[in-house]
């Protein structure tokens, strides 16, 4: 795979509209640059009430737009859901899915993350499956073995077109939003045992070529090249950091 990194901002529930609207145009100038990091994608991932109108701020620019779930039918009576192909023609290109806070609130499980990966690939989405483990998990030492079945479940019976691409973001549900980020040194391991998942459910030239791992949890500004200065983190999820302006923009130029 292409060796940008990608850094993702999701916002979660945390603004309206306006104030999506706002984020987008500042972000858009700080970041909106030929001399800044130009070789890291980067990503904000909105409400799904603000896609439109972020959309329409960040139209041309480096920033790209992506959403944080998506439903795993394309159209039909399922209330409340949104399709992917319905977010990929408002020009998202990546969607988070399986995120742990959907796991934790919405009994979300790694069947469903599956197929929200295949509609995200259908669509022509990147899906970013998020995998993790809690702190009951990593205190029993269960944090390998978790990661491992989150990736297969997530991902089994999955066939990649080239072209395709997916991300696997290492989340350890005990860090994000607590402030405190992992050690570097764990966040490598985790990311070198989803690699082995990878390898064990695609052709080598396929992990290699599309497949990519990142880390979330806690990262600012100060703490993303502990991260990303490793080769096997290719970028980057973040969430209360995205919604500082500077704090992201730094992240996009530090990573
Ligand atoms: P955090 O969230 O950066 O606030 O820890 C990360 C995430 O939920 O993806």
């Amino acid at each position: 795979m292409a060796e940008k990194k990608i850094i993702i901002g999701n916002w979660k529930m945390n603004l309206g509209i306006d104030k999506s609207v706002a984020l987008a145009k500042e972000l858009h100038r700080l970041l909106n640059r030929p001399s800044v990091a130009p070789e890291v994608e980067t990503v904000i991932c909105p409400s799904f009430l603000a896609l439109y109108s972020v959309g329409k701020v960040i139209e041309g620019s480096r920033l790209l737009l992506g959403v944080q779930d998506i439903f795993w039918h394309d159209s039909g009576p399922y209330t409340g859901e949104i399709s992917a192909s319905s977010v990929a023609a408002l020009g998202c290109r990546v969607a988070i899915v399986g995120h742990s806070e959907r796991r934790v609130y919405l009994n979300e499980n790694d069947a469903m993350a599956n197929q929200k990966v295949q509609a995200a690939l259908v669509a022509g989405l990147i899906p970013i499956l998020c995998v993790g483990e809690t702190y009951d998990q990593r205190r029993d030492g269960l944090t390998d073995m978790i990661l491992a079945t989150q990736v297969i479940e997530g991902l089994k019976g999955l066939t990649m077109k080239l072209g395709q691409r997916i991300i696997i973001a290492y989340e350890p549900v005990w860090v994000i939003g607590s402030g405190r980020a992992i050690e570097p040194a764990e966040a490598l391991h985790a990311a070198q045992v989803i690699r082995q998942a990878l390898i064990d459910l695609f052709p080598l030239d396929v992990v290699r070529n599309q497949t990519r791992v990142i880390y979330g949890g806690s990262v600012d500004e100060n703490n993303i090249k502990q991260f990303t200065g490793m080769t096997e983190i290719h970028g980057a999820l973040v969430g209360a950091s995205s919604l500082v302006p500077e704090k992201f923009a730094g992240i996009v130029r530090n990573c």
